[in-house]
């Protein structure tokens, strides 16, 4: 049998409902009771609009006043495109979060490139890719603390990194512990050395990083303070990792 499309059915039942209205009174009453109650809900709906009345003093000069002023308007104009660029920067953050070295890439490109050169070739800072960049930071802890404290922390005239190498800070690289977060301080690191410093150890150290924060292993700080942290401080805090790049 074929279906009967609902609405059919329905148009159906009203036409026979509206013929045999009349002989059985019963039917009849149950719909006068419905006509009763729709005119209750009608009588309420004219009583909840009735409060708004008496107008209050700002709600009338409200309405007095001009909808829109001429310059408000052309304001409104723009009001889609800038709902348009502010969902853009709130779509952005997600893209960011890829992983902790695209958090370091674009750190690096944002906080040290002006210095650093964009592929790590030096400017007012030194270069980063000369193959030295691991020999004066042997491990990650040691390269982090040099850059949460920045040279005024370390005091120009003293060494910094593997004293082997014989770095003397000389002044101008900035600290940057309380500028970036804990997990932009390690990403831009991590980026640094695997990509300037083509670590391919530390690329693998960065996805381990990845996964031991993830199961909970590995709690990060929001910020790394410069005034109490040391080297070995930040090897303890990374020892976690090391489990997880086995
Ligand atoms: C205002 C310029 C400037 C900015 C911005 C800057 N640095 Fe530096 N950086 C320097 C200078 C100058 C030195 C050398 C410091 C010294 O001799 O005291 C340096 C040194 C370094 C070193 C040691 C390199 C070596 O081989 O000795 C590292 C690593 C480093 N910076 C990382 C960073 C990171 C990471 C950032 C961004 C978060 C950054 N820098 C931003 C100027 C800058």
């Amino acid at each position: 049998m074929t279906e009967i499309p609902e609405h059919l059915l329905k148009r159906s039942k009203e036409a026979r409902g509206a013929k045999s209205d009349s002989p059985e009174p019963a039917e009849a009453k149950s719909e006068a009771a419905p006509v009763d109650q729709k005119v209750e809900p009608v009588a309420q709906e004219e009583k909840v609009e009735a409060p708004p009345k008496p107008e209050a003093s700002y709600v009338s000069s409200a309405n007095k006043r001009k909808k829109i002023p001429w310059w408000a308007a052309s304001t409104l104009l723009f009001l889609p495109l800038w709902a348009y660029v502010y969902v853009g920067t709130l779509e952005r953050p997600p893209e960011e979060a890829e992983g902790i070295l695209a958090v370091g890439e674009q750190v690096y490109a944002a906080r040290c490139a002006s210095c650093h050169g964009a592929n790590g070739g030096g400017g007012s800072g030194p270069a980063l890719n000369d193959g030295e960049l691991l020999l004066v930071f042997p491990s990650v802890a040691s390269q982090m603390d040099w850059v949460i404290k920045g040279s005024d922390m370390y005091g120009i005239g003293n060494p910094y990194g593997d004293p082997a190498v014989g770095r003397i800070v000389g002044g101008g690289m900035p600290g940057w512990g309380d500028v970036l977060t804990a997990e932009e301080l390690i990403g831009v690191i991590l980026y640094e050395r695997s990509n300037h410093g083509d670590s391919e150890e530390d690329a693998v150290f960065a996805e381990a990083l990845e996964h031991a924060i993830e199961d909970g292993s590995l709690m990060l700080p929001g910020y790394f303070d410069p005034m109490t942290g040391s080297i070995e401080d930040l090897d303890l805090l990374l020892s976690p990792v090391a489990e997880h790049s086995e």
